[in-house]
């Protein structure tokens, strides 16, 4: 049999140790009710800690989430400064919090286009979870799969150059370790709310294996039981890396 993946546990009842989610439908959701799509932006924010707190009952360790994506820029201005200025608001109200409740954060994307204020209230809380472990939680804020790829791509042929890196030892085990994602494990569940089957350019490297559920609920109503819901699924796939299992 081939080997299994780490932590991973589908068919055998277990629950996924990491969890990434595309969290879709904030606009849609706001429309429904008549109000501005940032309405829906805040309701959706507000559900994060909920999905956070319901991680260690379900066993999953690692929870990713999708905030804004490198394509998210073809927004109008309106609604891409009131992105940011929800990141910011989100982080200062919710960094004791999170600390307290031993939540570890990181973030993942490019940060050079963040505004400086914004990347330090990242930097800042990254810092002050640093030593918690209970759930960790990676946010992707200017986050693209392919942008994340090239940079990796980069950063290696910067070794390479400088004579750190042989281009022989550009393999499936190196180029993780430069992409944004390094310390953590590939995600064994993605789901995507609202409705679209589709990636929209995330975790392209590391989802090569993950199960995917594409489940209708706008994100501002994807309660912990939904979530548990989806969790439990997982638990009942049987996953195959390729190989055919019972040999
Ligand atoms: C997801 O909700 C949040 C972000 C992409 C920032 P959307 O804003 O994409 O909501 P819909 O898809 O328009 O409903
Ligand atoms: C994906 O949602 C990005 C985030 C959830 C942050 P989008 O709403 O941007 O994706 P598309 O445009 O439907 O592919
Ligand atoms: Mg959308």
């Amino acid at each position: 049999m081939a080997e299994q993946q780490e932590g991973t546990g589908a068919g055998g009842g277990e629950g996924p140790r990491h969890v990434a989610i595309i969290m879709d439908g904030n606009g849609r959701w706001a429309q429904a009710r008549g109000r501005p799509r940032l309405f829906g932006h805040h309701a959706g924010a507000k559900r994060v800690r909920e999905i956070v707190e319901a991680c260690p009952d379900l066993g999953v360790k690692y929870l990713t989430i999708f905030a804004f994506s490198t394509e998210n820029w073809k927004r109008t201005q309106k609604e891409v400064a009131g992105l940011m200025s929800l990141f910011r608001r989100y982080i200062q109200k919710e960094a004791e919090d999170l600390f307290r409740r031993g939540v570890r954060v990181r973030f993942i994307g490019d940060r050079v286009r963040l505004e400086p204020k914004l990347v330090d209230l990242m930097d800042e809380l990254e810092l002050l979870t640093a030593g918690n472990d209970r759930v960790h939680l990676t946010i992707a804020l200017n986050y693209g799969g392919r942008d994340e790829v090239a940079r990796a791509a980069r950063r290696m042929a910067q070794d390479v150059e400088a004579g750190r890196l042989k281009a022989r030892d550009v393999n499936e085990e190196t180029l993780p370790r430069y992409l944004d994602t390094c310390v953590l494990p590939d995600p064994d569940l993605v789901i995507r709310t609202s409705g679209e089957a589709r990636i929209s350019n995330f975790l392209l490297w590391q989802s090569a294996y993950a199960e995917y559920e594409f489940i209708d609920t706008l994100w501002p109503d994807f309660t912990a039981e939904v979530f548990a819901r989806v969790v439990a699924r997982y638990g009942r796939r049987e996953r195959r890396f390729g190989a055919v299992l019972g040999e």
